[in-house]
């Protein structure tokens, strides 16, 4: 990869889970620690660009190692869209990395439930979904990528992903595979782009991924 080859560029990033509570101590969320949000921010940086990375809750040592980045910690989905949703237009390109809860509780209860008054069932509802809503801000010269963690075939519901969300190029992510997904430090990919270019990234590093990635996008204008 060329250093500095981002110099000029804004990168927004989401990483880690969204949280979705219905107490203040109890949510829905997902196993996803921020790992290969925080490489790509560390690779964007090393390459010049400047970085903010949206970041749901995640260990404070791991986000400590990062310098130069802005950073704006959310919890909730909802949150995170509005983050997303302000950051967005300032962006050369946007990397939604994070794992967005799919479902919230429909209720909250602001004090903490008894265990004698937990529900048996919770009724829930889907969040938005943050990176089609970008998808649909987009001007031409902004680039929007994804991530589809699949287990099974990665590339058919990666692809249908890709055209579905309106998204420039997406990571099938095999989070069923050893050394793969959530809290590795190791990943293994497809990249795919909005053309059908696709790249087979077999195990390596996060940061490795990171690089490959930055590799892949063409930032050169779409033209519709
Ligand atoms: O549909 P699925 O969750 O597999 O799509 C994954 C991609 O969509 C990821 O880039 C993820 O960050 C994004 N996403 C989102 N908002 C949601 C759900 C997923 O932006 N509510």
């Amino acid at each position: 990869q060329g250093d500095r080859d981002l110099a000029n560029k804004q990168v927004l990033i989401s990483a880690g889970g969204t949280r979705e509570h219905f107490d203040p101590v109890r949510f829905i969320g997902n196993p996803a620690t921020g790992k290969m949000g925080i490489a790509i921010a560390q690779a964007a940086v090393h390459r010049g660009a400047r970085v903010t990375m949206v970041h749901g809750p995640m260990n404070v040592e791991m986000v400590e190692t990062l310098s130069e980045v802005t950073l704006v910690s959310v919890t909730t989905a909802q949150q995170m869209s509005d983050a997303m949703l302000s950051l967005f237009p300032a962006a050369n390109l946007t990397i939604m990395a994070a794992a967005v809860a799919d479902v919230r509780p429909t209720a909250y209860h602001p004090e903490k439930l008894p265990k004698r008054s937990l529900p048996q069932q919770l009724d829930l509802e889907t969040v938005p979904d943050i990176v089609a809503q970008l998808a649909q801000k987009k001007r031409p010269d902004q680039h929007l990528v994804g991530f589809a963690a699949q287990t099974g075939d990665i590339l058919a519901p990666a692809w249908e992903k890709l055209q579905r969300k309106n998204l420039d190029a997406i990571v099938a992510n095999p989070i069923d595979q050893p050394g793969a997904g959530f809290g590795s430090d190791t990943n293994q990919a497809i990249l795919l782009d909005r053309h059908g270019k696709k790249q087979n990234i077999s195990g390596c590093t996060k940061l490795q991924l990171a690089h490959h990635l930055l590799d892949f996008i063409d930032f050169s204008p779409i033209t519709l």
